[in-house]
């Protein structure tokens, strides 16, 4: 990565032409011609108030295929990553890594975020499309959502319409989080947790680069299953594959460009419509 330098007259961290297959999951993607790291929230307002052009937020770059050309002002939330515990409540900062969050919650007896085991995202990033799998989502161990509306306010979840895979913030920029738990046995929640990592790696392609689940399932209906059924798994176009563990993912097998994950995306959207009339949407961002 380019040294980042200090943005204009402030302390905040700022790089030029930054590429951005350094900063997601898919290992894809053209640059950024401004990346900026605020510390805290009073520096992101800063950054908003200079900037002439709506930016792109970057959490762990894990939801996200940035096309090829780049993009133009990216604000990476990592630097924004405090976290503290208060008995069974836990407050933490929007670029926190939500993986380390939960081993971390594990590890203190912290239960309701065990089965959340394996979501490549950052706190931020989780609760902005309300991340989840089989045994849960993230709200539901949410107690309130920190976003900037103007100013930095802490919304109960209760004023919150969260739904599957989305965290009812309208575009909001998360600041963090406060996560309400439960205390149990380090030892019961370590085990539930590798079983669900286990079952994760047996059913997902978690070894190769991707940005997990592409098309959001149309309920009550399996997206991975609708593909596969299509006989899509292994399609290819260029180094972006269809995997064949599992047919909502498509993997970078080596040097994907986002054309081809693009490409392919129509194909499979094309090809479940004609075979079952359902229409994929997109889970992932395309930036
Ligand atoms: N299935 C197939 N073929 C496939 C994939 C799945 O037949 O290629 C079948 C499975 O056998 C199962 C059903 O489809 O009967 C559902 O599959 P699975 O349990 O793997 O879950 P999913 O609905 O495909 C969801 C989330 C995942 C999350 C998993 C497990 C969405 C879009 N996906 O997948 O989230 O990890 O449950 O908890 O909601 C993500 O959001 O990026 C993501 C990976």
């Amino acid at each position: 990565m380019p040294a980042l330098a200090h943005l204009r007259g402030s302390g905040i961290w700022c790089g030029t032409d930054v590429p951005l297959y350094q900063h997601t999951t898919f290992r894809i993607g053209g640059p950024a011609r401004m990346f900026i790291m605020p510390a805290t929230p009073e520096e992101l307002q800063e950054v908003l108030r200079t900037l002439d052009e709506p930016p792109y937020i970057l959490g762990s770059g894990a939801n996200v295929l940035v096309r090829d050309e780049g993009v133009g002002v990216v604000i990476s939330l990592k630097l924004m990553n405090h976290l503290s515990v208060d008995g069974e409540r836990v407050e933490v900062g929007a670029g926190y890594s939500f993986p380390k969050l939960v081993s971390y919650t594990v590890e203190n007896g912290l239960a309701g975020l065990e089965t959340l085991v394996g979501i490549p995202a950052s706190v931020g990033g989780a609760i902005a499309m309300n991340a989840g799998g089989r045994f849960g989502e993230i709200f539901d161990a949410i107690e309130a959502v920190d976003v900037l509306d103007g100013e930095p306010v802490r919304v109960p979840r209760s004023d919150i319409p969260f739904s599957y895979r989305n965290g009812g913030l309208n575009g909001k920029i998360v600041l963090g989080g406060v996560f309400r738990l439960k205390h149990a046995d380090p030892e019961s929640l370590r085990r539930r947790m590798r079983e669900v990592a286990d079952l994760k790696h047996a059913t997902q392609p978690l070894r190769m680069p991707s940005a997990g689940c592409v098309f959001k399932n149309p309920r009550p209906l399996s997206a991975g299953k609708l593909i596969e059924d299509c006989g899509l798994k292994g399609r290819r176009v260029g180094g972006a594959m269809v995997s064949p563990v599992h047919g909502n993912f498509i993997v970078n097998t080596g040097g994907a460009t986002a054309a081809e994950v693009l490409k392919l995306i129509d194909i499979v959207r094309d090809e479940v419509f004609r075979a079952f009339r359902v229409e994929l949407e997109l889970e992932i961002k395309i930036w």
